[in-house]
């Protein structure tokens, strides 16, 4: 009885060394990708930038991939906004979301002055121009937005492209793209098309045909905007279901739910549960940092507010994803000087697997540490969370830091993460000593 009061003692005070921190984090660790829509004229704000460095792990640029910012003028493509995010997110590991090549909105007049073989020939063009601009940096396109009227006929929308060149542009949308970025998923994307209903059902049909017909499309997007009028669907998470079982991803592309407090962080926990209820649900993106440039900005539909400070809705985001915010740190417990690092597979996939490292400080209290982690080639890791990576020419041997502070007390704990890549080869990388500093 003793001894079981002593165990339960201790695990009781054992700092929290799983639970990951972040957004992004928390997301990787199932799988999954965080990100936030960004505009390129934000980036240069500290809370801005430093917030989206920390929390999120994917960016869609807001509007500077739009067809109105990249080609505003026939064949004269402006790719300098939209490369600025490009590169703040590559060189963080960020991945990319592109958004969007065809649409009828953000669209320059010229589009629409077009006859039908023009507007084609200008349709395939821009695709192949700014799919060929980014190609291998984007994750997944956004190939068509919003195609479908809203309401209860199950129609298309009217616009330059589904006028002049009827439903067949779509498809041709998707097959431009395919043969510009064989490596990008293809993704339609829509609103209103959340939960089942006319318009869903619409885009269902759509995807089932082209899934039937070999039309290459990888995707759907779920824009996901909610407020009052428009809230989270009873159905939201059979619904992204069924789009799944037609052998599509499905990623929630533009989440923002407007309101506050405990019912606001309810309706963001439903989403995000039901996006990790659907194992083909790959990631979720909330348009937007902080409410402060939110498009809907009186609506304060977002995770930070206009201080970014974390609102409750971060938090129930961060703990649905398995997250947590405790401070973590404490903790009893002797060893030896210096630190250890221990290795654990925590998930695996058809194709990868996560690999965790706990690095526990010895009887001292350490400030920093450094763990090498060698990968078998053909591994490749796609991601790593809660520390700062570095990389030997082989790209096999990856030095692990803390990401900021690397403070740990005497017997303490903290972990970093990574996807790796399995690649055919599926035995655990070889974690190296711990050394404190
Ligand atoms: C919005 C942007 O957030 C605004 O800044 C811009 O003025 C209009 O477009 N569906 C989409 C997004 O696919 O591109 C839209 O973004 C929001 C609705």
């Amino acid at each position: 009885m003793l001894a079981v009061t002593a165990v339960v003692a201790v695990l009781a005070s054992a700092p929290s060394a799983s639970a990951a921190t972040t957004l992004g984090a928390s997301a990787a660790e199932k799988g999954r990708y965080f990100g936030a829509a960004v505009a390129a004229n934000h980036l240069g704000e500290s809370g801005y930038a430093s917030t989206l460095n920390q929390e999120f792990n994917s960016v869609t640029p807001e509007n500077e991939m739009k067809w109105d910012a990249l080609e505003p003028s026939r064949n004269s493509f402006n790719y300098g906004a939209a490369d600025q995010i490009v590169s703040h997110a590559q060189s963080r590991g960020m991945k990319i979301r592109g958004h969007t090549l065809v649409w009828h909105s953000q669209l320059p007049g010229w589009v629409g002055g077009l006859g039908a073989a023009d507007l084609r020939t200008a349709m395939n063009n821009h695709i192949t121009q700014v799919a060929g601009h980014y190609k291998g940096k984007i994750h997944s396109w956004d190939v068509v937005n919003e195609a479908f009227q809203d309401g209860s006929s199950g129609a298309r929308r009217s616009s330059p492209f589904q006028d002049k060149l009827g439903d067949g542009f779509i498809e041709e949308a998707f097959r431009t793209a395919r043969a510009t970025d064989p490596a990008a998923k293809l993704c339609y994307n829509d609103y209103n098309t959340d939960g089942q209903n006319a318009k869903s059902n619409a885009v269902y049909a759509m995807v089932r045909d082209f899934k039937a017909r070999g039309v290459p499309i990888d995707c759907v997007g779920f824009q996901s905007h909610f407020n009052a009028q428009s809230p989270v669907p009873g159905d939201y998470q059979q619904n992204l279901q069924r789009f799944a079982d037609l052998g599509v991803d499905v990623q929630i592309t533009e989440l923002d739910i407007e309101g506050s407090g405990a019912p606001q962080a309810d309706s963001y926990r439903r989403v995000t549960q039901a996006c990790l209820a659907v194992s083909r649900c790959t990631g979720i993106t909330v348009w937007g940092v902080t409410d402060k440039y939110s498009w809907r900005a009186s609506g304060t539909p977002l995770l930070f507010d206009g201080n970014y400070a974390k609102k409750p809705a971060y938090t129930a985001v961060l703990t649905a994803l398995g997250g947590s915010s405790g401070g973590g740190g404490g903790g009893g417990g002797g060893g030896s000087q210096g630190c250890t690092a221990t290795y654990s597979e925590t998930e695996r996939w058809g194709d990868r697997f996560n690999g965790k490292v706990t690095v526990t400080a010895g009887s001292s209290a350490i400030t920093g540490w450094t763990v090498g982690v060698t990968v078998r080639s053909p591994q490749k890791v796609s991601t790593t969370w809660n520390g700062s990576p570095s990389w030997d020419t082989s790209g096999n041997v990856m030095t692990m830091r803390p990401n900021g502070n690397g403070t740990l007390a005497a017997g303490a704990s903290t972990s970093f993460g990574f996807t790796l890549m399995a690649n055919g080869e599926w035995s655990a990388p070889t974690v190296g000593a711990c050394t404190a500093s």
